[in-house]
Formats: structure tokens, C-alpha cells, sequence
């Protein structure tokens, strides 16, 4: 059985006060059985909200992004290294880094491979523009994205990974896919990752859904046969909504 994990990215929100008192409304909430909740919460909140989230059942904290590098001049990165005392996830290929700071298939790649080699997990982001889903490229794209930087992995690493479907023309849009358009995606990444490794591994990886979820719509995109949760931006920032999407989810 697939892991459910509720994922929040906090992305570059909240000062530390406001990071602990979102925090401290999530103290309460009961993470089901089975399912994990992931906080990818700013970098500098990671040391101050540590022993407060290892305090919590079912909660785990995440980084946002990390250097390709281990170590060295590269003034203001952060490195898997130092992540890995604090975190067990690391966000990768969100397309906010990829359009903003112009990060590439192959820039993911090698942060793929850092944060495996550190022995974290990635989250592994991709997604089509509203354009490649109009002109119906989307499945192509997608397939690209995969190709350039998962599928050099090999049997025993791919399934480390956590993969994370956000179409980028549903982030912070308030437009969410359907239920039917997430699901085509999630299947069709499921079959790819058959396609170069087994069916048995492609069962065993988790596929997020991202994209304007809320608690109006988590249920329903959460109960499709091959979405294993979500990536949750604007959402996560509302203790009580996504409390109730933590405690909505089927494990
Ligand atoms: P929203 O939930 O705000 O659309 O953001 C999704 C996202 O980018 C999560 O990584």
C-alpha cells in the first residue's frame, strides 16, 4: 500500500512568529494512520520549529530547494548537507524554480542525485503550462520532464522518490485540475515509471497532486485511484483548512 502524505509548502511566507503560530494551530490535528504530513516550511523557520514538529505524530519537516552542490562558493545556497540535520524531504523542480530562476531537466537532475546521495528524499515536482495543455502536449511534456531527470535513477533509488503533478496553470490560480484531468496525469506518470522499471515499482511510488487544493476539493482529488495525496501551497498556510485536509485524507 501506497503511503497518503499531505505535503505543505510554506514557499517564502511567514515570519517566525507567524511560522510558529500556524504551527501551533496544527498541534491538535490527527494525522491518519498510515498517512504523513510534510512540512516544507523557509529554510531559516527549520532549526526553531524542529523540536516542536519531531514533537508531533505524523509530521515531518521538508526544505523548499537545495544547492546541485555539496559544498563550496556559492554565496547564500544551502547544501543537502546542511539540510540533512533537519529534514527528511526536499522539494525539487517546482516550477516556480524553474521559471523564476531558470533551473533546467538537467539542474533537477543532479539535485535529484545530491539529495539521494545525502539519503533524503526528493519531491519531485513537474507540470505543463496552461499553453501545452491547450495544444494538447501535455503528456509529452511530461514524459520529457520524467525522462531528463528520474529515469537515469536506478530500481533501488526511484522508489525513494516522491513525485508531485502540478500543472503550473493551476498554482496559486485558484483553478484546479478536475478530478478526471489530475487522474489521467497521475496513471499516465504511473505507466511511464512501468514502462523503464516494473509495475510493481510503479505501485509503490507516491504521486502528489498540486495546484489550488483546498479543502473544498481535497477529498475528491484525494480519493482517485492514483493520487496519493498533495503538495499544498496557499492552503497550508490556514491551520484550520489544512488541518482538515490532513484529517480528511483516506490512508
Ligand atoms: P497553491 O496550492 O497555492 O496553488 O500552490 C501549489 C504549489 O505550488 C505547491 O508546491
Amino acid at each position: 500500500m501506497r503511503k497518503k502524505i499531505i505535503a505543505a509548502n510554506w514557499k517564502m511566507n511567514t515570519t517566525l512568529e507567524e511560522a510558529k503560530n500556524l504551527l501551533e494551530s496544527l498541534k491538535n490535528v490527527v494525522v491518519p494512520e498510515g498517512a504523513e504530513v510534510i512540512l516544507n516550511v523557509p529554510f531559516i523557520h527549520l532549526y526553531p520549529l524542529k523540536s516542536m514538529v519531531d514533537s508531533m505524530s505524523g509530521f515531518s519537516l521538508g526544505a523548499q530547494h537545495c544547492s546541485e552542490y555539496e559544498s563550496g562558493a556559492y554565496t547564500g545556497e544551502i547544501s543537502v548537507n546542511m539540510l540533512k540535520e533537519y529534514v527528511k524531504y526536499v522539494i525539487v523542480g517546482h516550477s516556480e524554480r524553474r521559471d523564476l530562476f531558470d533551473e533546467d531537466n538537467e539542474e533537477v537532475k543532479a539535485k535529484v542525485d545530491v539529495i539521494l546521495k545525502a539519503g533524503l528524499t526528493p519531491i519531485f515536482c513537474c507540470g505543463e503550462s496552461r499553453m501545452l495543455r491547450e495544444t494538447e502536449e501535455h503528456l509529452g511534456f511530461i514524459q520529457h520532464q520524467l525522462a531528463e531527470s528520474l529515469f537515469h535513477l536506478t530500481s533501488d533509488d526511484i522508489q525513494k522518490v516522491i513525485i508531485a503533478y502540478e500543472p503550473i496553470w493551476a498554482i496559486g490560480t485558484g483553478l484546479t485540475a478536475t478530478k478526471d484531468e489530475a487522474q489521467e496525469m497521475h496513471a499516465f506518470i504511473r505507466t511511464e515509471i512501468e514502462h523503464h522499471y516494473t509495475l510493481e515499482i510503479a505501485n509503490s511510488i507516491s504521486i502528489l497532486y498540486g495546484g489550488s487544493c483546498n479543502g473544498s476539493n481535497s477529498v475528491e482529488l484525494f480519493a482517485q485511484a492514483d493520487i496519493d495525496g498533495g503538495l499544498v501551497g496557499g492552503a497550508s498556510l490556514k491551520g484550520a483548512e489544512f488541518g482538515r485536509m490532513v484529517m480528511g485524507v483516506e490512508s
